[in-house]
């Protein structure tokens, strides 16, 4: 990661059809500590998020619901999907709605740059739609329906039934771009993240591109095609071009300039989409394909995707009331390697919260902070004569910032916060080693007394740095503690063992209150 370099990251926009859940939740905080960490590396950082607000999906809720599309939808953003950034404590710089004017207009003027140039035809098609999906399903797509839907096919995703759609349709020259598609997986072998994931999307582009169905005339609740206002444009076609109207296309050039190419954080279910369409759109129009797609695996509750179509949905407040919102972004991110699926469990959350951040960080700061309050008013104490062990704890601090940011630059999150755990474990074992209550017994040892606690006050310093990305509540709180200057998010992270400790300690809450036990 070099100084000023420009680094972009997107989540989904969400379909604002329902409130969100963990999953979404996930999505948000695994893009915001990529987000944070870049913005303390120094790079040119912008991070996007938003709702995806047009489509049949949401615009059958809002008729079930006895309002129009455009109530329902500010309805819901207010109400739930802009809370939600409060609630997971995200950084995101902009939060874009398909709504947008500024989303609209340059989405009509992309498709009908699409449609000078002869990438857009006038067709017919026939198909399975899943509106869950917002999607036209394959035939292999489909499964044996079960339950209400015995003997019917259904969405594999959301386990319902799909409709027979038969459409005039404005096509997109798709099946053109498969062989340059081709190309720019072979050449970037980390276009399209995890391995798993490029696999299977290559494979499904060898197996034969089609054109894609990209207007509606069913319904219009939706952008007009701009040549044929009997038409609205796709949903996903519509929703994907949010990445470049957000950031200036077609009315910023120098915007767009500087923030184009993104990195995508998607879940794997919507990974073709931005793996095969998404660059496909963008070949046809003559722009850069993104830098990096990545599709992160499923949260499963009992064995299943979690989801609300399904009823398994958990909100966010239901454990960040009890945890918080830091316990929420660690616990996802250390407990599920990025990219794959992970299972959610009470008992597991609990577990870790105990074990890492009450008992293993958070009982670290709180001693470390009492002690030099109690043997040395406060004042925070200058090494001396360093002996091997306080050197290895140097060294530690060196090399696990470079493994973490070097985890991050190939987005393994998850590897990122395990080595930065070796240095919270190597400070509690330093602490039991040394002893610092007994050396302060003797004021002989006053000397070997002021090293140690220098030395684990410098560590935790680097620790508050290191982690800000991913605990930003507790690593501010800890950094002022610890007579940090400034903010812990101004601090460079590629350099936060070169911190030695401020003039005086200050008072610290429990960073991880002990969790009375609940119901759940
Ligand atoms: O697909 N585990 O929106 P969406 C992990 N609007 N992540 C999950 C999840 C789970 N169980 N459930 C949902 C759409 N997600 C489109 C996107 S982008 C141009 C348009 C997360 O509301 C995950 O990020 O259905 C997944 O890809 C996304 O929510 C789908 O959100
Ligand atoms: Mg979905």
């Amino acid at each position: 990661m070099s100084d000023g370099s420009s680094f972009y990251i997107t989540t989904p926009i969400f379909y604002v059809n329902d409130v969100p859940h963990i999953g979404h939740a996930y999505t948000e905080v695994a893009a915001d500590v990529l987000a944070r960490w870049h913005r303390q590396s120094g790079d040119d950082t912008w991070s996007l998020t938003g709702t995806d607000e047009h489509g049949q999906k949401i615009l059958r809720t809002a008729t079930a619901n006895g309002v129009t599309p455009k109530e329902w939808v500010d309805k819901l953003v207010a109400e739930a999907w802009k809370p939600l950034l409060e609630i997971v404590d995200l950084s995101n710089d902009d939060f874009i709605r398909t709504t947008d004017e500024r989303h609209e207009t340059n989405v009509q003027k992309f498709l009908q740059h699409l449609y000078d140039a002869g990438h857009i035809y006038t067709g017919e098609f026939q198909g399975y739609y899943c509106v869950g999906c917002e999607e036209y399903k394959q035939p292999g797509d489909l499964v044996d329906g079960e339950g209400d839907y015995e003997g019917q096919k259904v969405c594999a995703i959301h386990s319902k039934p799909v409709e027979l759609l038969n459409e005039k349709n404005y096509f997109f020259r798709m099946s053109a771009f498969a062989d340059q598609l081709l190309a720019l997986y072979e050449e970037r072998p980390d276009f399209v993240q995890p391995e798993s994931a490029r696999n299977e999307v290559v494979s499904f582009v060898k197996s034969g591109l089609a054109d894609l169905s990209i207007s509606r005339t069913s319904f219009d609740w939706g952008v007009k095609v701009p040549w044929d206002e009997s038409h609205v444009v796709y949903v996903w076609f519509d929703a994907l071009l949010n990445y470049i109207t957000a950031v200036g296309y077609g009315a910023d050039d120098e915007e767009f300039a500087r923030r184009w190419p993104a990195t995508h954080i998607v879940g794997k279910d919507i990974l073709r989409f931005h793996a095969v369409i998404w660059p496909a759109m963008l070949l046809a129009a003559g722009l850069e394909v993104p830098k990096q797609v990545f599709g992160h695996g499923w949260l499963l509750v009992g064995g299943e995707k979690m989801s609300k179509s399904k009823l398994t949905g958990i909100a966010p407040s239901q454990i960040i009331d009890t945890f918080g919102s830091d316990a929420f972004r660690y616990y996802f991110l250390r407990a599920i390697s990025f990219g794959q699926d992970g299972s959610f469990s009470w008992e597991d959350l609990a577990a870790r919260y105990q074990a890492e951040l009450a008992n293993g960080f958070g009982n670290l700061a709180s001693r470390v902070i009492a002690m030099v309050s109690r043997y040395c008013d406060g004042v925070i104490p200058t090494a001396g004569g360093l002996t091997p062990a306080e050197e290895a704890i140097v060294a530690l601090e060196r090399s696990v910032t470079d493994a973490a940011s070097e985890a991050i630059s190939r987005l393994a999150i998850h590897e990122a916060i395990a080595s930065i755990w070796e240095l919270v474990d190597a400070l509690n074992l330093y602490i039991t080693e040394q002893e610092p209550w007994a050396l302060a017994k003797d004021p002989a040892n006053r000397a070997r007394l002021e090293t140690v606690l220098a030395t684990v006050v410098r560590g935790l310093g680097t620790l508050a740095v290191l982690l800000s990305p991913v605990t930003p509540k507790a690593t501010a709180k800890l950094w002022t503690a610890l007579g940090g200057e400034g903010s812990v998010t101004d601090q460079r992270i590629d350099r936060a063992w070169e911190w030695t400790g401020g003039a005086s300690v200050a008072p610290l809450e429990a960073l991880f209150p002990r969790i009375e036990a609940s119901g759940e």
